[in-house]
């Protein structure tokens, strides 16, 4: 089959290799759309450290090709959709509810839940094989197509449990800072879950528009801006939730500069090297503030609820799917996504 394999540094492709097979307990399952991750961008970048010779690709929308021995109710042919995430159900973390913390062993791992295209080969191939398929294979409901649900596997699921582990509430403000796919998430996230107030913060006007097209009722450019000035403005004092949607020291303030006294900070980003609590943002430790961080959910119950918003008309990612690639033309569709050419959010790739 065709996979896009990373090899080292800058270098990865399309190569031909072979299918895999389902185990007991796993499933194969034919790629029919999948998507690329900026975490994608990280691994061929050699950010973030993978073994050379896997297949990268974390997002599987497909149709079930092979089951294993051991999974129950279903069967070749079923179409289903599978999350970032593929936790066991079985482990301590699992079963206390921290499905993404999923241990390898028995007990919990920071990030333990992500298996494909980290620690198993991915889903930028013509097939998938599926850990724990009886847990994470989660049928689409019929009308409902590949382009409508590709993105609740990783961006959607995450950048919504922004909201959720956030605890936004009916009535609530909330500022969002960063509007890439994860944010633009977050904000429909938080305008799902009643937020009467959303405010969307980014510096390029394409994602600007795009977060009003997902719910933020006001956007801030924050070229040149006091942005913390602006949103206590705007919110009489400061917000019920920030959630932190880039991963840096300055985003991680000034979203805890926000916080009213008993709001939360939600993140969602990936930092590195040292990130540091402002003193007076954090009221010296006495201002009821919670912070709070989450790995995308994943899991098949996950799945089928982030559908049932789309099924039922609750939520429409599809303007996010700016471009569309063969699985052949993967390099191209890595080159603009990465370069951010021609107002790209997310490509939709299909094998
Ligand atoms: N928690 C999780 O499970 C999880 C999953 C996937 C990704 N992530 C992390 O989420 C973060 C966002 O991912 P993404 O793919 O949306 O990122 P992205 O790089 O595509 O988008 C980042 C956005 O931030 C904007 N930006 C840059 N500087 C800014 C500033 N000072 N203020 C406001 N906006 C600014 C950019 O214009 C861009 O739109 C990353 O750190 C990523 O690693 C976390
Ligand atoms: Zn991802
Ligand atoms: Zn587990």
């Amino acid at each position: 089959m065709k996979a896009n394999v990373f090899r080292g540094i800058e270098s990865y492709g399309i190569e031909e290799v072979e299918r895999p097979r389902a185990q007991a307990g796993e499933a194969v399952v034919r790629v029919t759309l999948t998507t690329i991750c900026g975490t994608d961008l990280h691994i061929v970048r050699g950010e973030y450290p993978v073994k050379p010779g896997l297949v990268i690709g974390h997002e599987t929308v497909g149709v079930v090709d092979e089951v294993g021995i051991g999974v129950t109710g279903y069967e070749p042919g079923d179409r289903v959709l599978v999350g970032a995430i593929t936790p066991c159900g079985q482990c301590g973390a699992c079963l206390s509810g921290h499905l993404s913390q999923c241990g390898h062993g028995d007990g919990y791992e920071a990030i333990g839940g992500w298996r494909l295209g980290n620690t198993m080969h991915g889903a930028q191939a013509e097939y998938v094989r599926i850990p724990h398929a009886q847990a994470n294979l989660a049928k689409i409901p019929p009308g409902v197509t590949d382009e409508q649900v590709v993105l609740l596997s990783d961006i959607a699921s995450t950048g919504f449990s922004g909201a959720e582990a956030g605890g936004v509430r009916p009535g609530d403000a909330v500022v969002v800072f960063a509007q890439g796919p994860i944010g633009l998430c977050a904000t429909a996230g938080a305008k799902l879950m009643g937020a009467a107030l959303v405010i969307g913060v980014d510096g390029d006007d394409t994602r600007l528009a795009m977060a009003r097209r997902m719910g933020a009722d006001v956007v801030i450019d924050h070229r040149g801006k006091d942005v913390v000035a602006e949103v206590k403005r705007l919110t009489g004092g400061g917000v019920d939730v920030a959630i932190e949607a880039l991963g840096t020291q300055q985003t991680f303030e000034s979203a805890l500069r926000c916080l009213r006294p008993g709001g939360t900070l939600s993140s969602l980003g990936v930092y590195s090297g040292k990130l540091q609590l402002p003193y007076e943002a954090f009221a010296a430790g006495l201002g009821d503030h919670r912070i709070v961080t989450t790995l995308c959910p994943g899991g098949k119950e996950r799945m089928r609820r982030l559908m049932e918003l789309v099924r039922m008309g609750r939520i429409d990612l599809r303007p996010l799917l700016t471009h569309r690639f063969a699985l052949q033309d993967i390099r191209e569709a890595y080159s603009l996504f990465a370069d951010r050419r021609e107002g790209v959010i997310k490509v939709a790739v299909r094998p």
